[in-house]
């Protein structure tokens, strides 16, 4: 089958391969790869002794094609979308992927196509775990910042937390203010403008109870801006000195957010939320995706579509 495998010449690259398709046990379930979602470290995420021919990649949307005597879930035919990562029969850049009965995988909603569907899962579940290691910190009516708000995870991020009542900000490029704003946040700043924390201020002059801090790099500049005893969350392992009281957490790994996943799916098919695609690869131009979710300023997230 078609797949990309990291590079030889450079593992922080992809290149096409012919490699085989994989075989599923009887907890696992073998889908064919309709939609991949492009992730800025999917060449990274493999396990230590994936081999040459090992795809890389870690969330897809598509159907299932069998499945282990074991899994009752899931039936051929169904149209999925899955996270998949360090799964040591081979990621989800390539035709076919297995993916183990208990992964995170959503039955994708009647109306949801594979490229919306397969943009979701890594982004939704990031989302859904910094939003619980944030919750017990901001009230009802709280305020939230989102340093790099118009990407794949703050667009969701912005989202997610207006529909939990919060007030939110957000940081992008100016061009993309009004789509933060059409997100629902109510004040956007742009991060080039050396006075944005003083913006952030003026809309609240105690500071925000909470931030999540999606591009690395971010925690340090965005810490004046929450209030004294608030929290914030980095998404890229910042590593800060915390101050005034300000908690500063990870996002956790040990949650399952399996449930929140398929919720979120379905308010997005149902119109209630959006999930934003910039644009949609061949699946022959992964090496142009990778290369634009690199640059950092991908409008949502970027998809590659299979065709079988
Ligand atoms: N912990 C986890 O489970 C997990 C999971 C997935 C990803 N991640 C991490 O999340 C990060 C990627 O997140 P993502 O996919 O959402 O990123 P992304 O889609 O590449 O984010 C791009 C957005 O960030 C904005 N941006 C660029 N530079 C910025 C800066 N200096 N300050 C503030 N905003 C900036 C861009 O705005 P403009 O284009 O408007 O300039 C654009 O809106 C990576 O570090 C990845 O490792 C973590």
């Amino acid at each position: 089958m078609r797949a990309f495998v990291r590079r030889k010449s450079d593992p922080g690259g992809v290149e096409p391969a012919d490699v085989p398709v994989p075989r599923h046990d009887d907890d696992e379930l073998l889908v064919k790869v309709m939609a991949v979602g492009v992730g800025v470290h999917d060449p990274s995420f493999l396990p230590g002794d994936a081999g040459p021919c090992f795809p890389v990649g870690i969330e897809a949307a598509g159907v299932v094609e069998r499945v282990g005597d074991g899994v009752h879930a899931y039936r051929p035919g169904d149209r999925v979308a899955f996270i998949s990562a360090m799964q040591p029969k081979g990621g989800t850049w390539a035709e076919y992927a297995v993916v183990g009965a208990d992964s995170p995988i959503v039955t994708i909603p009647a109306g949801m196509d594979f490229v919306e569907a397969a943009a979701v899962p890594v982004a939704g579940s990031t989302v859904l775990r910094a939003v619980q290691a944030l919750d017990a910190g901001v009230p009802a009516d709280g305020t939230l910042f989102v340093a790099g708000g118009s990407g794949a995870i703050g667009t969701l991020a912005v989202q997610v937390a207006r529909s939990r009542g919060w007030r939110v900000a957000a940081s992008a490029s100016e061009r993309n203010h009004d789509f933060l704003r059409a997100l629902g946040a109510e004040t956007a700043v742009d991060y080039h403008d050396r006075d944005w924390p003083d913006r952030i201020r003026r809309w609240r002059p105690e500071g925000v109870e909470a931030v999540i801090a999606v591009l690395p790099g971010t925690s340090a500049e965005c810490l004046p801006v929450v209030r004294d005893g608030g929290v914030l969350v980095t998404v890229s392992g910042d590593v800060v000195t915390p101050e005034r009281g300000v908690r500063v957490r990870v996002v956790p790994h040990d949650t399952d957010i399996r449930e929140g996943l398929v919720r979120l799916t379905e308010e997005i098919a149902r119109g209630d939320k959006r999930v934003e695609v910039e644009r949609v690869h061949p699946f022959d131009e992964a090496p142009a995706a990778l290369a634009k979710v690199r640059t950092g300023h991908a409008r949502g997230k970027i998809v590659l579509r299979l065709d079988h």
